[in-house]
């Protein structure tokens, strides 16, 4: 059965001391939390730091991106051997690093075998824009980018995927939950289709874009979807935690019926 994973996307937000904080914040109410699985994701000069803070507690750390060598003359850039024993995830192809850092589908693809290397689950982020969404080419979004970051490669069900539609994100118009679900279950026919049936089974795939604790319930109780990817309601820490309870008590309901 696939485990519920909230994971929060901090962005550009928090200076180090703000991590801290929030990490604090997040592991006094999360610390023992039990039936979901949870991860943060800082800025890199924070990862360390929070990773502290959250170390024994049942909250993972991800980075928001990586590079995909491991060493060498790459200015600015950060490799998964930096960050392996800091983070179990690592966010790759978000839309926000294909608009303002030109990544495309084959950087995304390195890096995804890259974290592979190193034993970093990869959050791999796909979606389709507004224009792109209303000329009806969202199948076709899909189909290439998931294509373009997983074909070639042997089948592997540790990979995450978040379905975040760039329309819904940041914007407060969280995309309709039986629109996702319907979404999510052709991203799993598309990851069948490079893969194999029982490897698309297996993997969990999220939903982003303006979750909060208002509507996660709605998303999470669809069959399909194995959790969220939280942007702006991640720095809260009342907020996702109450996401993250939410989540986790919707599984449990789910699994008695
Ligand atoms: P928001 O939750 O702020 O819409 O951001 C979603 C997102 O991009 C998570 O990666």
């Amino acid at each position: 059965m696939r485990r519920q994973l909230v994971a929060g996307n901090w962005k550009m937000n928090c200076s180090v001391g703000e991590a801290v904080q929030l990490a604090t914040a997040v592991r006094e109410c999360l610390g023992s939390v039990v039936g979901v699985d949870v991860a943060v994701c800082p800025s890199f000069v924070a990862l360390q730091s929070v990773y502290e803070v959250l170390e024994d507690t049942p909250v993972s750390v991800g980075a928001q991106d990586v590079f995909y060598e491991d060493a060498g003359a790459y200015t600015g850039a950060i490799s998964p051997l930096m960050i392996e024993g800091l983070c179990r995830y690592a966010i790759v192809g978000h839309s926000e690093r294909r608009k303002w850092f030109g990544e495309d589908e084959q950087s995304t693809s390195r890096k995804v075998s890259a974290l592979r290397r190193h034993g970093i689950t990869p959050i791999l982020c796909v979606g389709e824009s507004l224009e792109e969404n209303l000329a009806g080419k969202t199948r076709e979004v899909l189909v290439r980018q998931l294509e373009g970051a997983l074909g070639g490669s042997t089948p592997w069900n540790e990979i995450v995927v978040a379905y975040e539609p760039v329309w819904a994100i940041g914007t407060g118009k969280a995309a309709e939950a039986d629109q996702v679900n319907d979404t999510v279950s052709e991203i799993r026919g598309q990851i069948g289709t490079i893969w194999d049936v029982d490897t698309a089974r297996d993997i969990r795939i999220l939903y982003g874009g303006s979750v909060t604790s208002e509507n996660v319930a709605s998303f999470v109780g669809m069959s399909e979807i194995d959790g969220t990817l939280v942007g702006g309601a991640s720095l809260r820490a009342d907020e996702f935690c109450q996401i993250v309870f939410q989540s986790a008590s919707m599984r449990k309901k789910g699994a008695l019926d």
